[in-house]
């Protein structure tokens, strides 16, 4: 096994800078506005994060998903509700999300609690995905061991041979949303001084949030 370091890959980050004035009050806002940003000078993947959860052993678990939707309720997505993420959720609705745009040298870490989207959206948006998506996330016992890839193939092509009347929306699979209570955005500045925003909800029924600068 090569022993390598990587002390020497660094970069300096400039893209942008950020201050109190540029913040909207409203959290919610700053994130549109960031991700707007990122739809538009990102290559792809805007919308991906991470997400982590909890077992009940206290071990963290991270993995990515992409952001289907976002409103001022919270941020959502959809996956298989008996993967391993799904029973950590289970366990324990905390969980952190992340995302990291390289290109424009921001961070967003949000943490919240999660609860799962009504069925009737989590229907509606599985109608809308492409055939195969359907057809794959109706064959795929996410986290569980597979034998082969032969075998998932296998039970794709017999979902495909039968017809599109039996193609519901399986009960394992929907949506969660996280309803966050946190918010921090990070902005990359020359010499590893950069920009650091919190904000924190001052009660839980409170719309109002408390904002912070925080060091690097
Ligand atoms: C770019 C990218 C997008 C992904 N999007 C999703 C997603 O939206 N939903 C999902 O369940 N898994 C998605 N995955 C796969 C997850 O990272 C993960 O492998 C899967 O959800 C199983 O996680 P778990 O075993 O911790 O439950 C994506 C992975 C990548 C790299």
């Amino acid at each position: 096994m090569p022993n390598r370091d990587y002390h020497a890959e660094r970069r300096e980050y400039g893209f942008a800078s950020l201050r109190r004035a540029d913040l909207h009050t409203d959290p919610f806002h700053q994130f549109s506005d960031w991700m707007e940003t990122a739809l538009e000078k990102t290559e792809q993947d805007a919308t991906a994060m991470s997400i982590s959860t909890v077992s009940a052993d206290g071990q963290p678990h991270s993995r990515i998903v992409l952001l289907k939707a976002f409103n001022s309720e919270g941020f959502v997505f959809y996956t298989h509700y008996d993967s391993d993420k799904g029973q950590q959720i289970e366990q324990n609705t905390k969980a952190a999300l992340l995302f990291f745009w390289p290109e424009l040298d921001r961070q967003i870490r949000i943490e919240g609690t999660l609860q799962k989207v009504p069925r009737e959206t989590s229907e509606a948006y599985f109608y809308s995905r492409p055939k195969d998506s359907q057809l794959a996330a109706s064959i795929s016992n996410q986290s569980q061991p597979v034998a082969s890839r032969d075998l998932l193939e296998e039970k794709l092509g017999n979902a495909k041979s039968q017809s599109d009347a039996t193609l519901t929306c399986p009960a394992h699979w929907g949506g969660y949303q996280l309803k966050p209570c946190y918010f921090e955005f990070w902005q990359g500045r020359p010499s590893r001084l950069h920009d650091r925003f919190r904000y924190q909800r001052l009660s839980k029924n409170d719309q109002a949030w408390q904002i912070t600068r925080l060091n690097p």
